[in-house]
């Protein structure tokens, strides 16, 4: 999942364009972009768009963003969508590993009610939105088989500081959301799951939109949200291996393999070792992922 688009659960227009955006998968939301007024109306749409689009051969995942736990609200949003069959939920305001761990039995609840195949469902959590949530960070890994990524939210945690912006001057983020961005990816890694980037939410700078994409891949993370379809091909691009990486990344496996007791190599004026051969597979592995999706 390299693009993750959200669409607004209300919107039926907005459900269909979004399936041709070219996203790997899209966040059917009933959470934030939802006026409580109108959340039972979503959750009819939502479970309608998924019931209509679920079977399609070639089509997004579709993932859908339910309230918080503590909510009240998050038992009325399974209820409608999980008999729908969606691949994931997204779970926005996460807490940790017991988080997880707590929606896996409600979703475990009801897939038996549904027939469905236990586990299937995989859970996404947003996992910086509260100050609280950054002391559990380490917590995610091994709390269940169900746990497909990690993302983070750099708005919410905002709004629980009480912090004036998130951003400096020159559009870069702040060090507290600087540091919950870091946290995110470790915690991802530790987890072995998809480090996913969080929204930009200027959604007609595509120039700001591409740094931020590059900094993440630099970094590590393999995905990152949307919130606008005009920001997908530009995500899906940068997070798709380029030819000059791949070349290089079979190199190295290549060299390694011709030499199979040495520990160390120059390839091209760089010492290169273990560490390295590491990320070269790593980098193939996403290359492999991007190829079967394209097909
Ligand atoms: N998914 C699907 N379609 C979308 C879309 C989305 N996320 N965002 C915009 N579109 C559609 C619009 O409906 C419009 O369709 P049209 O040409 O058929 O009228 C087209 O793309 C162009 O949209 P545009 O006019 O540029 O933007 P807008 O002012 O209509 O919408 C937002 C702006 C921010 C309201 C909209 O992008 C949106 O709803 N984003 C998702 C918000 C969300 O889910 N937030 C929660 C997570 S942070
Ligand atoms: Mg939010």
């Amino acid at each position: 999942m390299r693009s993750l688009l959200f669409v607004p659960g209300d919107s039926p227009k907005k459900l269909d364009k979004a399936m041709s955006a070219g996203a790997d998968a899209l966040i059917l939301d009933l959470e934030d972009s939802i006026a409580p007024s109108a959340k039972e109306g979503a959750r009819r749409a939502v479970r309608a768009h998924l019931q209509a689009t679920v079977k399609a051969r070639k089509r997004p995942l579709i993932y859908v963003r339910v309230n918080p736990l503590d909510s009240g609200l998050i038992e009325a949003d399974l209820d409608a969508v999980i008999p729908a069959r969606p691949d994931g939920i997204m779970l926005p305001k996460a807490r940790g590993g017991q988080d997880i761990m707590h929606l896996s039995s409600k979703l475990a609840v009801r897939e038996a009610e549904s027939d469905l195949p236990d586990g299937e469902i995989a859970i996404l959590p947003i996992a910086t939105e509260s100050a609280a949530a950054l002391f559990t960070m380490g917590s995610y890994a091994g709390s269940s088989r169900r746990l497909s990524g990690l993302s983070w939210g750099a708005e919410d945690l905002s709004a629980d500081l009480g912090g004036l912006t998130n951003r400096l001057d020159d559009g870069t983020y702040a060090d507290p959301y600087r540091l919950a961005r870091s946290l995110a990816l470790f915690a991802a890694t530790a987890a072995e799951v998809l480090p996913i980037d969080t929204v930009y939410t200027n959604f007609r700078d595509a120039q700001g939109l591409l740094a931020e994409c590059k900094a993440a891949r630099r970094d590590g993370f393999l995905g990152k949200l949307a919130i606008h379809p005009n920001q997908v091909e530009i995500i899906n691009a940068a997070f798709t291996p380029t030819r000059e990486q791949i070349v290089r990344a079979k190199a190295i496996i290549d060299a390694f393999a011709a030499n199979p007791d040495a520990g160390v190599l120059g390839i091209g004026g760089e010492m290169i070792d273990r560490p390295h051969i590491k990320r070269a597979e790593r980098l193939l592995a996403t290359a492999k992922a991007a190829r079967a999706r394209a097909t």
